[in-house]
């Protein structure tokens, strides 16, 4: 992956918003169905796939290893796997450049094979912490040679037969969780994640719709227990990849926040483990409507119509945290235009992102003229009841690698009283592409 010269833009209001768009292919899902495809015996096949930067170091990574990955001229994707076991040596260090899902999912695909394989990222990927995959992992009996505190780059060598482990998630990720469940797969016997607060389930129902045995239970305290037998053989299938909520999230709030918008979002994701932030925006009296709820690729999905709301703050419930954990800088910018106040909690998380996102966004916020206080797991911000933001003149917001702060700025910005500018767009490529595009068609102004 090549870094890119800074691309900054300027977003500033140009009335209501309107017109039905499509977002990319959910990312969390495009990472499983390569890593997958490239597990079984046999061609599979995927539509939909987000093509952004993210997930294409992921195809690039799976090739290196082995698999076959090609995408067609009618934009469908051909993945021939090697089959659970048969990942080959790496010649050349994988290059995961912004991405942490697929850092940490490969992590646990290279650990159960007896490869070595180094992994290297961008300034913002080799910041964030690998321990958490680190620690179980090496239970399993891989080694890791990592930089300082656990960090990229690192080489992992990984063993087979590994040794299977129950292992209890000392931190709610779903990146986590996978890794051990990946690992898993090539594992002689039971591999069991403990899971005491849920987050999204799509490794589970992917890898038994790939022909995995998993199973899931409920401990006597109300944890998810997840056992997969490992030395699975994984059957080649044809998946469809539902629209992003984690893309369409920016839209939507666009579209609440400037007056009078009206828009149709349609084919987004709604798994309730990722939909979190349209039910918390709804109770703030955002007008959101699940239209034609229907199943794409064996998740319920739905057209969201949007219209221009006033909303009013809201304590959000931190058990919603991990449903809407990527979503938190967008909802931050709805808050800040809310009537009263919003409070969050329980969002350290936030912190180890691709960025310090409540430290970036609490701090941009400011700068826009908005209430914002810090805590250490949590933002407390004031709104202003629809007066815009920016009222003093233009705002400069670095957005430090983060392709979600970009975007939530660039969002403040069509609800502004002057210019947001963002001082590089470029890192949108890793997840949604077309963001400024599609923006645009909405009536949305960026220079
Ligand atoms: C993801 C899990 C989440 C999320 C990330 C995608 C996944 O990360 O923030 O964007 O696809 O499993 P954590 O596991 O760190 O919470």
């Amino acid at each position: 992956m090549h870094q890119m010269a800074p691309s900054p833009a300027a977003f500033k209001s140009a009335g209501p918003l309107s017109g039905r768009v499509r977002v990319p292919g959910d990312k969390s899902i495009s990472h499983r169905s390569l890593m997958l495809s490239a597990l079984a015996v046999g061609t599979s096949t995927v539509e939909g796939l987000l093509e952004g930067e993210d997930v294409l170091a992921t195809a690039a990574a799976m090739r290196a290893m082995g698999a076959q990955i090609e995408r067609g001229a009618d934009g469908r994707w051909t993945i021939q796997g090697v089959g659970v076991g048969g990942l080959l040596q790496p010649s050349q260090a994988l290059d995961m450049g912004n991405s942490g899902t697929s850092t940490r999912l490969l992590m646990g695909l290279v650990a159960s094979h007896p490869i070595v394989a180094t992994f290297t990222g961008d300034a913002s990927l080799s910041k964030r912490p690998m321990n958490r995959v680190i620690e179980p992992l090496s239970l399993m009996g891989a080694e890791f040679t990592s930089s300082p505190g656990g960090r990229l780059p690192l080489m992992l060598r990984g063993i087979a037969p590994a040794v299977p482990i129950e292992y209890r998630l000392p931190v709610a990720s779903a990146q986590v969780k996978s890794a051990i469940l990946l690992a898993g797969l090539n594992t002689p016997g039971i591999t069991r994640v403990i899971e005491p607060v849920p987050t999204r389930d799509h490794s589970e129902r992917m890898l038994r719709g790939f022909g995995a045995e998993l199973t899931v239970g409920i401990d006597a305290g109300g944890a998810r227990i997840i056992s997969i037998r490992g030395e699975a053989e994984l059957k080649p299938q044809h998946i469809v990849v539902p629209g992003d909520p984690s893309s369409a999230a920016f839209p939507v709030v666009a579209a609440l926040l400037v007056p009078g918008s009206d828009v149709v979002i349609e084919n987004v994701g709604l798994n309730p483990t990722r939909a979190g932030l349209f039910e918390v925006l709804r109770m703030m009296g955002g007008r959101i409507d699940y239209l034609d709820e229907r199943e794409v690729g064996g998740e319920p999905v739905a057209d969201l119509h949007v219209r221009g709301s006033a909303l009013t703050g809201i304590e959000v419930p931190p058990e919603f945290a991990p449903s809407m954990i990527d979503e938190f800088p967008i909802l931050f910018v709805a808050a800040a235009l809310a009537k009263g106040r919003t409070v969050t909690r329980g969002l350290e998380e936030l912190r180890v992102k691709e960025s310090d996102r409540l430290a970036l966004m609490a701090s941009g916020l400011a700068r826009l003229g908005a209430h914002v206080k810090e805590s250490e797991d949590g933002l407390v911000i004031e709104g202003t009841d629809g007066t815009p933001l920016a009222a003093n003149g233009p705002v400069e917001i670095a957005a430090e690698l983060d392709h979600r702060i970009a975007m939530s700025f660039a969002v403040a910005g069509l609800a502004a009283a002057n210019d947001v500018i963002v001082d590089d767009m470029a890192p949108v490529a890793t997840s949604f592409p077309i963001f400024t595009e599609l923006m645009t068609s909405l009536g949305a102004t960026a220079s």
